[in-house]
């Protein structure tokens, strides 16, 4: 009788703290994060405000990154677009053409082992309806220099992006950790149809067919930051 009081009382206090912490990350994300990240989804579709965002979306967290990043990346912040939010409030004329205004980006705020972990979870929980459809990527392998040749040469994606660190353009978020970084199902989705996301956002909706995408999401999938330290 004792030992099923016992339990009880564990458990009843195991499920309370858990849902303290998550509690407590939405806290911090509300105080802390939300003058620059939309944590619900925005009701201006407006250009004008994807254009005054000071920071991605990250109202649909859940649906497109992996936790274990986020709890790393939250402590230990690197940079993800290489000329920030968005690059051309960052770009200034310099001799050899324009260059990144490196004074003009601000370093992001950290988090304590404990918030980041916290943080995550409230993260973790925005998956809205309607954005994804689970279960469409389909991780087949890909030969990496088809991959390669076809994100470069054949689709014109490294105009905007970089698979390399210190390659490729620097418009749109780098790719070189996608792997690490992003769910699958995510990059699917939004290669298919990145107005989904944001309707004024720039990458081009390529109508490109389906083991375009396929090839493409298991490109990028492949791609871990690893890899970059290895030179590979
Ligand atoms: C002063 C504005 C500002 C504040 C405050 C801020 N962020 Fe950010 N955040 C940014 C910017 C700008 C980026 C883009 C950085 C990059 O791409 O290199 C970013 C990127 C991120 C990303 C990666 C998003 C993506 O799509 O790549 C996450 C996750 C994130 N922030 C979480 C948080 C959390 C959690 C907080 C609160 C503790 C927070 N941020 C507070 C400006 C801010
Ligand atoms: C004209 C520039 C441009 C081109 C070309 C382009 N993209 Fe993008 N891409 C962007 C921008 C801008 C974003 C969103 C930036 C943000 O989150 O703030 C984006 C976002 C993404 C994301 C989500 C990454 C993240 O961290 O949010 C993926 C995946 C992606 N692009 C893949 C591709 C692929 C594959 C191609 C080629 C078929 C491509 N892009 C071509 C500009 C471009």
């Amino acid at each position: 009788m004792k030992i099923g009081y016992f339990y009880f009382l564990s458990l009843f206090f195991y499920l309370a703290i858990n849902w303290l912490v998550a509690d407590d990350g939405m806290q911090i994300l509300q105080t802390q994060c939300s003058s620059c990240h939309a944590i619900t989804k925005p009701t201006d579709n407006s250009l004008e405000r994807l254009w005054t965002r000071k920071g991605p979306d990250l109202y649909y967290a859940g649906l497109k990154f992996q936790k274990e990043w986020l709890v790393k990346w939250l402590q230990q912040p690197t940079v993800i677009r290489p000329a920030g939010e968005f690059y051309f409030k960052h770009i200034k004329k310099g001799p050899n053409g324009d260059e990144i205004d490196v004074s003009s980006l601000s370093p992001h705020p950290k988090l304590s082992p404990n918030e980041a972990e916290s943080v995550a979870n409230a993260l973790m929980s925005l998956k809205p309806e309607g954005l994804i459809i689970p279960g469409k990527f389909k991780n087949e392998p890909v030969n990496p220099s088809i991959g390669a040749m076809f994100f470069g040469k054949l689709r014109g994606c490294s105009a905007c992006h970089a698979t390399k660190e210190g390659g490729g353009g620097l418009s749109g978020p780098e790719l070189y950790d996608a792997g690490d970084r992003l769910q699958g199902d995510f990059i699917y989705s939004f290669i298919e149809d990145p107005q989904k996301f944001e309707p004024h956002i720039w990458m081009p909706k390529l109508e490109l067919a389906e083991a375009d995408l396929q090839r493409l999401s298991s490109y990028l999938m492949s791609l871990h930051r690893s890899q970059q330290k290895e030179g590979k």
